[in-house]
Parts: structure tokens; C-alpha cells; sequence
């Protein structure tokens, strides 16, 4: 049974007794446990000091857990009983979510208190005996290293000020979909409906509006308009709709966040997503921003964006067989923490370098691999000629570069120069430096892929 399985379980079951979800120390440990680790080995691995401390976590998840599950639960018979339970426990006195799992198969999972305000309106699309998750479309999470701050921004999104569009944006390979798809897993009792769609794979909305209805075996009236009926079900339910690869209904070739002709129906389905009262929310993936996930004042509109960076600690290499600790962090700065980036620079070092990052390092050199020239080389073409001959000039320095100089070695009129610089932005390629004087600076992975791949 996979971890996160487990996790999502244990994450309900603590819910249920105290009102809080699992925090990530408490995550870490059932992990660990249901690995079969030691205290001191959770906490060295975790990087906690102290194996007591593990302990007292556990004595308490021990706790709550035999609490809620009528059985006395230690240690030793943690993963036993838990995965026996796990599939025959009845949940006195709750509903039943049914949630499609990647394998397809069904599963019982508690449902939380659900606030279906409208109960008795006309339009009612009765969900009140089950609710539906289809994550069938969404990655299996393994393994999941830091982000705590993300997971708790979302979290307190989502509890407290109810936004009903929220993206997470970032560069290829950050860690978007893994970070929502974390999320998801450990709030799966906070929704009626969820389902999670990509673009890649399924991108016209008249679809995914359809396999919606389809998902909670509620006939769409024909004559009706498909929007509107979706909205009676935002209204009345609470749903999460996760439409990931966003970018992909944008135009290559233009500035950022241009829809292609044939989607145009979802710029006015984000638009409706903010505008309309409903209780539901809508997260967009992607690497690129539009307008409708700008916001201006969180405080005063229901739209909300979190700009993924890389991950920020060495936990992620730490299982890789990787040697030389003390070297790792600046591996891990070198390639901007980039987990797609990490995982293929460390399988060069292993089979060139023997595993030793600091010889590596010696090479003194911002190696790419084919993977990584492959991501690179999809940014790159998606950009508008003006993006390009910013980026190419960019690309020239190794310091972040001010806007007047910037401006001054390209022959672009303002107009198409500041559109160019803040649409590289809303892409996550261009960074900008506050001070005396704005500074421009490139990623510097995508600088020396463009360096060495990009000049005419
Ligand atoms: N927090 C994390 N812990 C462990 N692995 C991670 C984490 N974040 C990302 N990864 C790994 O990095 C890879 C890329 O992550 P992910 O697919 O989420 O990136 P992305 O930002 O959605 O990329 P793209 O823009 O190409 O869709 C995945 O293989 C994932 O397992
Ligand atoms: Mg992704």
C-alpha cells in the first residue's frame, strides 16, 4: 500500500479527533514509521536532533490513532493494523466519499462536514448520500520533500479565505503538479467533488464540464447552457476542479498567457470562476501567467497565486547515494533547486563522478544534460521574437542588467520592449531586483542554455 495512502488515512483520522490535519513533522514520522525505520533513523534521516522528541510524536499519533480506530496501536503493530484496518473500516455516523484512485479501483474514505448552503433551490444536483473524487488523471506522490510553507499557504487559502481561483505557477519541472498533488491527497475530506483534469490530455472544458457530470452520475440538461449548470453545482457543492499543463492553452510564439482561438471559452470561464458566488475552487497549473490570474489585492478578490521557486533544502538528495554532504547545497543552488533539474544532474554524477559531488563541482562548470536542453529548448520556442532578442541580450551578462541599459542595446520601440520584459516574467525565465535601480537577470540554467544553444 503506498505511503501516501497512508498518509491521506492517518491525516483524516487525526482530523477527525482534533480538528487539525497532520503537520509535517507528524507526516514525516508516519512515513517513517510505515517504512519501518527507527525513531533515530526518522529523525537523522528528517533531520530532527532528537529521537526522543520522534518518539513523543508518535506516542501521541499512537494515541489518537487507537482512539479513533477502537484497537491499541503501538509501534510494533503499527503498519499491520493499519493496513488491515485501513480496508474494512466502517465509518460510524459519516457519508462515503468514493475516490478513483490512480489504479482505478475504489476506496471508502471519510467525508468531512460539508457546507451545502442551497440545499433547497431549484437546480438541486443532489450529491447528499456520496461525494466524488477522480484523481485518475493526477500523479502518485512517493516521496515529497519540503514545500511546508507552500502546503500551508494553500491550506490557509483554501480554509480561511475561500479564493475561487488560485494558480501555482512556475518554471518546467519546479514542482507545480507534485505540490498540488500533495495537497490534494492530505485535503481530500475537505471537498465533495474533485477532479483533476490536464490540458495536455483533455483540453477542451466542454469535456471536462461533461466528465464532471459524469463523475457524480448527474445527467447535463441538453438545452441548457453547459456553464451555467456547472455553476449550479459550484454553488451547491463544494468542489475542487485542478486544471493542470495551463499553458497549454496558450499561444506558442506570442507573449505570455495569449489563448489560443479554440479555448478562448476558458478566459471566460476564469473570468466567471472569480465573478460568480459559489463555493467551490478552481486551481490552475502552469508555467505561464494570464491575465486572469493576476491579482492586484488578495485581501479584496477571490483570486490567488503562489510562484513556485525551487526547493530550498538538501532533503531531496539525501536518499540518491550521493557522497561529499557538505557539497550538496551548492549543487542544489547551482541547478535553482530545480527538482527535474536535481534528479538528472545527480545520475551523471553517479556514473561519471562515482557519486562525489565535489569533484563534480571542481569541473567548474554549468553542465546541461539532454533532458534539461530539452525543457530549455521548449521555453525558448515558445517565446515571441521580442521575448527572444531580450532574452538573447540578456543572455550576454552574467549580472542582472538595469532597464535603461537593456533598452539601450536593443532596437525595440517601448511599447514592444516592456511587454517583451514583463511577459518573460509572467514565464518565470526573467527575474526583476528592486534597488536603487531596477535589475533584470535571467534564470541561470535557461542563461547558458541560451548562451551555447540560442545565438544566430
Ligand atoms: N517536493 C518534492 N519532493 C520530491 N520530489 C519532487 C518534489 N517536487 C517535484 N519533485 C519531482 O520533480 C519532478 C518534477 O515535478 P513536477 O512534475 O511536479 O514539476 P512541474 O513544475 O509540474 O513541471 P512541468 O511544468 O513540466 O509540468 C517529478 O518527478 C517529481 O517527482
Ligand atoms: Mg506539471
Amino acid at each position: 500500500m503506498p505511503v501516501t495512502e497512508i498518509l491521506q488515512w492517518v491525516d483524516q483520522l487525526v482530523f477527525k479527533q482534533t480538528g487539525n490535519h497532520l503537520n509535517n513533522l507528524q507526516k514525516n514520522v508516519v512515513q517513517g514509521i510505515w517504512e519501518g525505520k527507527t525513531y533515530a533513523e526518522i529523525a537523522k534521516e528528517f533531520g530532527y536532533h532528537s529521537e526522543n522528541h520522534i518518539g513523543n510524536v508518535s506516542r501521541e499519533l499512537y494515541k489518537i490513532l487507537s482512539n479513533q480506530l477502537g484497537e491499541d496501536i503501538n509501534k510494533s503493530n503499527f503498519c499491520s493494523t493499519i493496513e488491515r484496518l485501513k480496508n474494512s473500516f466502517n465509518w460510524p455516523n459519516s457519508s462515503q466519499v468514493i475516490c478513483i484512485g490512480n489504479n482505478s479501483s475504489f476506496n471508502v474514505c471519510p467525508l468531512n462536514q460539508k457546507n451545502n448552503s442551497n440545499s433547497n433551490k431549484d437546480n438541486q444536483i443532489n450529491l447528499t448520500e456520496k461525494s466524488y473524487h477522480d484523481l485518475t488523471l493526477a500523479p502518485k506522490i512517493t516521496h515529497f520533500y519540503d514545500r511546508t510553507l507552500e502546503l500551508q499557504t494553500l491550506s490557509r487559502w483554501l480554509t480561511t479565505q475561500n479564493p475561487r481561483l488560485i494558480s501555482v505557477l512556475g518554471l518546467s519541472g519546479i514542482g507545480k503538479t507534485t505540490l498540488v498533488k500533495q495537497f490534494v491527497d492530505l485535503n481530500l475530506s475537505q471537498f465533495d467533488v474533485i477532479i483533476w483534469k490536464s490540458i495536455k490530455l483533455s483540453p477542451f472544458l466542454d469535456t471536462i464540464i461533461t466528465d464532471i457530470f459524469t463523475l457524480i452520475n448527474s445527467e447535463l440538461i441538453q438545452t441548457d447552457n453547459k456553464l451555467t449548470q456547472l455553476f449550479n453545482l459550484l454553488r451547491q457543492q463544494k468542489c475542487l476542479i485542478v486544471l493542470d499543463d495551463v499553458q497549454d492553452l496558450f499561444t506558442s510564439g506570442q507573449l505570455a498567457g495569449n489563448y489560443k482561438t479554440e479555448y478562448k471559452d476558458y478566459k471566460t470561464f476564469f473570468t466567471m470562476m472569480t465573478e460568480i458566488e459559489h463555493q467551490s475552487s478552481l486551481i490552475l497549473i502552469g508555467q505561464e501567467q494570464c491575465q486572469e490570474m493576476l491579482c492586484l489585492d488578495e485581501q479584496l478578490y477571490p483570486v490567488k497565486c503562489l510562484d513556485l521557486k525551487g526547493l530550498d533544502n538538501t532533503d531531496i538528495l539525501k536518499n540518491w547515494g550521493l557522497k561529499d554532504e557538505q557539497s550538496w547545497l551548492a549543487l542544489l543552488n547551482l541547478y535553482e533547486g530545480n527538482p527535474v533539474y536535481l534528479k538528472d544532474i545527480v545520475s551523471t554524477i553517479k556514473s561519471i563522478f562515482g557519486g562525489k559531488v565535489s569533484d563534480f563541482l571542481r569541473e567548474d562548470t554549468l553542465l546541461l544534460t539532454e533532458e534539461m536542453k530539452f525543457r530549455l529548448g521548449e521555453l525558448f520556442d515558445r517565446l515571441s521574437p521580442i521575448e527572444q532578442q531580450i532574452v538573447l541580450e540578456l543572455s550576454k551578462s552574467n549580472q542582472p542588467v538595469s532597464r535603461e541599459d537593456l533598452r539601450d542595446a536593443l532596437a525595440l520601440s517601448s511599447t514592444d520592449f516592456i511587454n517583451g520584459l514583463q511577459s518573460l516574467q509572467k514565464r518565470y525565465l526573467v527575474k526583476s531586483i528592486e534597488g536603487e535601480k531596477v535589475l533584470f537577470d535571467l534564470s541561470p540554467v535557461f542563461r547558458e542554455y541560451v548562451r551555447i544553444y540560442c545565438q544566430k
